[in-house]
């Protein structure tokens, strides 16, 4: 299965356009780019060297550049053109291709490609040029931090439970008996399917290489009230549609997945005989239409009028319209004000914030327009004055999002700008969740600019699971035990069913506690005095510790990634070190599996030497599928 990212692609169409001496049907300025394509070094044509050569990265950017002055109908049929040519998955990269290119050609024209954002986009996305450094900013505080903190709540050793769910990636066209094995980016759907030659029968529950079947999501939600009978509240971080990036359009199709996903959360959410509690989700880079793209109130949406959908109105309204009976009357139209931000009262004494981190999103292609903003939408601003605002009230917050700020896919500045506000209220942040990966992960949060040790760890983001199985995942959700007082977390419990056995399965899946983490990670060298101590930040240092100093405690937090699917990969010691430094990147630039470097704005076109994990070089990735696994 190959499949290739829209860059790639081009340069693909350099080769094809170059060596193509049928076409001529394109106007003078048109056959002029054609003409500069010829001129590009051998270099560039090689797909491998644009991921490990920034000059090659840099090249194409200027070119797309180039052709996003002509005509979108002659960027959309040169990219779609080579790619019938090069690729068995046609139709999806035309898809893509088709969605995505219209916003590229609206973007590139703006950016200074050989400056910082042509670099921060070739960083960011394809890891072939050395990341930017941070534009430094100080961000600004109503208040300074106080010297005395408040006083707040205290624990009485009390415990409430909260569920967990994310990225859901439901999909409507999921047939059991259809094909597993099938070149396209997701299977089991019976138009991938010869049905006179099946390699392997789709199950009724799942399968590694599809996204998620209905039956799945209701035994799933039949299953949680029986073993967690008392659930306080819920939350949902993100991702509801399929990957079903090249036709998320018309937006109809992808509102109407969500839509009747929240029908059916509701069902079971808000009836007394099944989970009969509130749910707070946030937005996931899959809900918007065509997919990652989160325009910002200052961006230039094309004034075509059959493209007004770009501008997500229409995501924002469905979203809150989807969202009542959870969230009050107060909150609900803030949803659709704060492009998908809000915050509620689950109970008294905690403010949750659902923020729409899809603002920090390196694929969100709106981000890159010129200047690039250190604030885009003004959601770090809004995040502050909540946090103000529950400081003067003495409240804790938790903060929940789709996409973690440490997550490979968010934007070092960003991230770096984040972790000032999470460290000017980290006394009253008591707990932080978020989504996005597919993998069931941590991630640690230290004072700004502070060492990375057990004294300086500030926060812990809770990276919950998924549900559905794509890529080689069993799937799985998260309930935590949170104290009643302080609402720490002082226990995270995985479920997850084992989906190799699927086919064994009598009365649907096997569902079944993976592991507490109080349980599994309690060592000497992470120790937890008493019952009720809470997992501090302080502590899940101290467990990467302990992972760096024994292997079985590195293999179990590994295993438990994938949650314990069969297909989970070998992890060499490079790859247990770069696990360990990310999971102490909470703040992105810290993460090791870029390479950081001052940019002196010229062109280095070195061979990248940094360790490079799949979803950095893995093409499918980059057009937002294979990132999100
Ligand atoms: C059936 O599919 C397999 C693998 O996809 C292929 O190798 C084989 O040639 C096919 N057989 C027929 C009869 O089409
Ligand atoms: C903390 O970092 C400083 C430099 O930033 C360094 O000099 C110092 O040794 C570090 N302390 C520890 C305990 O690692
Ligand atoms: C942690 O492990 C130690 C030693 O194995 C044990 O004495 C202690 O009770 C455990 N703590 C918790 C909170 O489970
Ligand atoms: C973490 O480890 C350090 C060094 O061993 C120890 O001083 C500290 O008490 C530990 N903290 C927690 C919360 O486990």
């Amino acid at each position: 299965m190959k499949y290739t990212f829209i860059l790639s692609l081009v340069s693909i169409a350099t080769v094809a356009l170059a060596r193509d001496q049928q076409q001529s049907t394109f106007s003078l300025p048109e056959l002029q780019i054609q003409n500069d394509l010829n001129q590009l070094t051998d270099d560039l044509l090689q797909v491998e060297s644009i991921t490990t050569s920034c000059s090659s990265c840099i090249s194409l950017l200027h070119l797309i550049k180039k052709m996003s002055y002509m005509s979108e109908s002659f960027l959309i049929s040169t990219l779609t053109k080579v790619c019938k040519r090069t690729n068995k998955v046609d139709n999806e990269c035309e898809g893509v291709i088709r969605e995505q290119a219209p916003i590229i050609r609206k973007v590139l024209p703006s950016m200074t490609v050989s400056g910082r954002d042509g670099h921060l986009m070739c960083a960011a996305i394809l890891n072939s040029c050395p990341y930017p450094d941070i534009e430094h900013w100080n961000v600004p505080f109503p208040k300074p931090k106080p010297d005395i903190l408040p006083t707040l709540s205290k624990s009485r050793g009390r415990t409430m439970t909260v569920l967990q769910l994310s990225d859901w990636h439901i999909d409507p066209d999921y047939i059991p008996g259809s094909e597993v094995i099938c070149d396209k980016p997701i299977c089991c759907r019976p138009a991938y399917t010869d049905y006179t030659n099946i390699t392997k029968l789709a199950s009724i529950w799942g399968e590694y290489s599809c996204d998620t079947p209905l039956t799945l999501i209701k035994s799933l939600l039949d299953y949680i009230p029986k073993v967690e009978p008392d659930i306080t509240f819920g939350i949902m971080t993100g991702d509801v549609p399929p990957h079903e990036v090249w036709a998320t359009l018309p937006i109809l199709k992808t509102q109407l997945i969500q839509d009747e996903t929240y029908r059916l959360l509701h069902q079971h959410f808000d009836s007394p005989y099944s989970l009969d509690s509130m749910l707070y989700p946030a937005v996931g880079n899959h809900e918007a239409a065509p997919s990652n793209n989160f325009p910002l109130k200052s961006t230039n949406i094309p004034i075509e009028i059959e493209k007004d959908y770009l501008d997500l109105k229409w995501l924002y309204k469905s979203l809150a319209h989807s969202w009542r009976g959870w969230l009050s009357l107060k909150t609900n139209p803030q949803v659709e004000r704060n492009t998908g931000s809000y915050t509620a009262r689950p109970v008294r004494g905690l403010k949750l914030v659902s923020l729409n981190t899809n603002f920090c999103y390196t694929l969100n292609w709106w981000l890159y327009e010129h200047p690039i903003q250190k604030d885009p939408n003004g959601v770090l601003s809004w995040l502050i004055q909540e946090l103000q605002d529950s400081e003067d009230r003495a409240e804790r917050v938790w903060i929940i999002g789709h996409i973690a700020p440490g997550d490979s896919t968010c934007f070092h500045d960003y991230a770096n700008y984040y972790n000032q506000i999470i460290d000017r209220y980290s006394h009253i942040i008591s707990g932080q969740f978020f989504g996005h990966t597919h993998k069931d992960e941590m991630t640690i949060f230290y004072g700004h600019n502070k060492n990375q040790t057990a004294k300086e760890a500030i926060s812990v983001g809770y990276v919950a699971p998924s549900i559905t199985p794509f890529h080689n995942l069993n799937p799985g959700f998260r309930v935590y035990k949170i104290d009643t007082e302080t609402f720490e977390v002082v226990d995270s419990i995985t479920y997850t069913a084992d989906l190799d056995q699927a086919s064994a399965w009598l009365d649907g899946p096997n569902w079944h506690v993976e592991y507490s983490a109080r349980e599994a990670f309690n060592s000497t060298l992470a120790h937890l005095p008493s019952p009720s101590s809470p997992l501090s930040a302080a502590w899940w240092h101290n467990v990467t510790v302990d992972m760096e100093n024994n292997q079985e405690t590195f293999n179990k937090y590994h295993l438990f990634t994938t949650k314990s699917s069969p297909l989970t990969k070998e992890c060499d010691d490079d790859c247990r070190k770069n696990t360990i430094c990310n999971i102490r990147a909470g703040k992105s630039e810290q993460r090791c599996d870029y390479e950081s470097d001052v940019f002196h704005g010229e062109d280095i076109g070195t061979k990248r030497e940094t360790y490079k994990p799949e979803t950095h070089l893995c093409a499918m990735n980059l057009v937002g599928v294979r990132s999100q696994q």
